[in-house]
């Protein structure tokens, strides 16, 4: 495995690469690796010839400097991680070799970031597709792979690229998820042993609410979801919407979608966490 710190560099190392017409496959991260990233890692080597990881904490993605100096950095086990899996090469670049002059670009995607995490994140996804248009520019990868556990992530990341008109194919990978139910996380890391048991409630209320999608519209079925994760001590959540797994917009009644998908936002102490479930 080569680890690279310059896009000169990256270039180089991908000529031969891009020479011989071999695929490149390639996962963006920000370190402090668990499984859900070597899910992701071992689909785009199983289905390319060559695959790229960058390791980068992108900074103007970050709406809160706390959140982004407490943000888990183990990069050692992350190279040990990536060597064991295959990795060809590992980008890890600076933050001047990513942003030589501060992005000023404003993307638009409708619709798809005033919703949840759009909302309640301001300028979050803005940051996302500043990082993920210029790793893509870098790399010019065939496909890239995108964890469905940052839902409207995925979503953003599927719009950007097709006004961008970018020439990769985006694939989503389903949530990995803990033993307990817990959807991986960086930042479960920052959990306490106790923290992680509850937290792993988040999951199991998800799941149960499925069974009464034919009861109750999505709007008191959300309601009953809140109420649920709040009596769970420790947990508050921030919001729970059923929305449409394509626009994103919230649902009025079952029928206006073929694929319902419930996202939550929750606090477990000071850690913010998310999930998502589908009512398909
Ligand atoms: P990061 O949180 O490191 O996640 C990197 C990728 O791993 C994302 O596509 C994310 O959805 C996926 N992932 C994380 N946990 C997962 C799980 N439990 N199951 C499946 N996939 C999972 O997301 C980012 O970094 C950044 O926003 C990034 C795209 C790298 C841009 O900076």
């Amino acid at each position: 495995m080569k680890i690279i710190h310059t896009v000169s560099a990256l270039n180089l190392a991908l000529q031969p690469v891009r020479c011989k017409g071999d695929s490149i496959g390639f996962v963006p991260t920000m370190g402090a690796l668990h499984q859900g990233h070597a899910t992701l890692i071992r689909q785009s080597i199983a289905e390319n010839d060559c695959t790229v990881v960058s390791l980068f904490v992108n900074p103007t993605q970050f709406n809160n400097s706390e959140d982004l100096r407490l943000y888990p950095r183990t990069p050692e086990e992350d190279q040990q991680m990536m060597r064991e899996l295959g990795v060809n090469l590992l980008f890890v670049p600076s933050v001047e070799e990513v942003y030589p002059e501060p992005d000023r670009r404003v993307f638009d995607f409708g619709m798809l970031d005033k919703v949840m995490e759009g909302r309640f994140r301001p300028g979050h996804f803005n940051g996302v597709a500043q990082v993920v248009s210029r790793l893509f520019s870098f790399v010019q990868p065939d496909r890239a792979y995108f964890g469905e556990k940052d839902f409207q992530q995925l979503a953003i990341v599927r719009e950007m690229t097709y006004r961008l008109q970018i020439p990769v194919e985006i694939v989503g990978v389903p949530i990995v998820r803990e033993p307990s139910g817990l959807a991986m996380s960086s930042r479960n890391q920052r959990l306490t042993p106790q923290e992680r048991v509850h937290a792993s409630q988040i999951y199991h209320v998800l799941n149960n609410s499925r069974g009464r999608r034919g009861m109750y519209a999505p709007a008191a079925l959300a309601e009953q979801v809140v109420d649920e994760i709040n009596k769970v001590p420790g947990l508050h959540v921030e919001y729970y919407e059923i929305v449409d797994g394509y626009t994103l917009q919230p649902l009025s009644t079952w029928e206006e979608s073929d694929y319902p998908v419930g996202c939550v936002a929750v606090y477990c102490g000071a850690v913010r966490l998310i999930d998502n479930i589908s009512y398909k």
